[in-house]
């Protein structure tokens, strides 16, 4: 077994995300493929005894990023902040540096990880950039919002980009960029995904999700991560390296699940793709992140702007 580009306080190249049915295979476990892996803290939190020190024996040898699913940041709900305290104990004891969530809230108290849009308004901007702010206060270091896909925008006051990079400002937070999301949206909500991409501040990108997505109708997608990454993302994605720099990529996969070799085909096809962004203009972007012991940096091989 070797680890290869990312170490436990640095992370680039391309990751996937970690599930229960690894925990047995630590011993064979190659991550020589794999970069870096993704959970959901909501998972792990509660597990304890044989599996909760499997999971640790992965924390400690391999690098990590918490992707939750129950935050909430934009519901009516006050803030769980005993959840969101326990949130910072795992970082701690597993010694994780970066904790992402999605720009959205939870339809039903926050237990059914339902994800639904917040409405694009000043209001919303204010409530949820103060509500970012507290969770950054627990949690010590930077929050880290994703774009989200959705197929219903109530009571619109402005655009989406001006919404998001509002509220990246107002809250100081960073960014998880999702690819596949920006594509869905484009096509469900008949805007350009390249000026999306284009609009995204680069200096608070910390890393990027690709994932694939059902063609319901010409006009319609569904954000399912339940299939292959489609062309036009992989296009994307290419834009997005040749706008922003190459970023740490993650490829979701949660439901239809195929083989492992199958996904990590599909891992590779990403660091393929960052190599050949990363011989245009090679440079080594380093992004701080704040965090008690003040060295962790996520870092990534940036190729800046090369394109408008
Ligand atoms: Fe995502």
């Amino acid at each position: 077994m070797t680890t290869k580009l990312s170490t436990r306080s640095s992370l680039q190249g391309a990751g996937l995300g970690f599930r229960r049915e690894m925990l047995d295979s630590f011993d064979e476990f190659n991550i020589s493929a794999v970069d870096f892996l993704e959970v959901a803290p909501e998972n792990w939190l509660p597990v304890g005894g044989l599996m909760g020190r499997q999971f640790q024996q992965f924390t400690e040898k391999f690098p990590f990023v918490l992707h939750g699913l129950s935050l909430s940041i934009g519901g009516p709900a006050p803030l769980d902040e005993p959840f969101i305290r326990s949130i910072k104990a795992f970082m701690d004891k597993h010694q994780i540096e970066l904790y992402s969530e999605h720009l959205s809230y939870c339809g039903d108290d926050g237990h059914l990880y339902d994800l639904m849009p917040i409405p694009f308004t000043e209001e919303a901007v204010e409530y949820v950039s103060a509500r970012i702010r507290r969770v950054q206060e627990i949690i010590e270091r930077p929050l880290i919002m994703e774009n989200v896909s959705y197929y219903a925008a109530p009571g619109q006051e402005m655009d989406e980009i001006s919404f998001i990079t509002q509220i990246m400002e107002k809250a100081d937070c960073r960014m998880l960029l999702d690819v596949n999301n920006v594509y869905v949206n484009s096509v469900n909500h008949r805007y350009d995904a390249k000026s999306y991409i284009d609009a995204m501040p680069t200096e608070r990108i910390s890393y990027l999700h690709m994932a694939g997505h059902f063609d319901e109708a010409e006009d319609l997608l569904v954000d399912t991560h339940g299939d292959d990454v489609k062309d036009t993302v992989w296009d994307l994605l290419t834009y997005t390296y040749e706008k922003h720099g190459v970023f740490p990529t993650l490829l979701e996969r949660d439901f239809n699940i195929p083989p492992l070799n199958v996904l990590l085909r599909e891992v590779d096809k990403i660091k393929q793709i960052q190599r050949a962004a990363s011989t245009a203009v090679p440079e080594t972007n380093t992004i701080p992140l704040s965090n008690k012991n003040g060295d962790i940096a996520l870092s990534a091989t940036a190729v800046q702007a090369t394109t408008n």
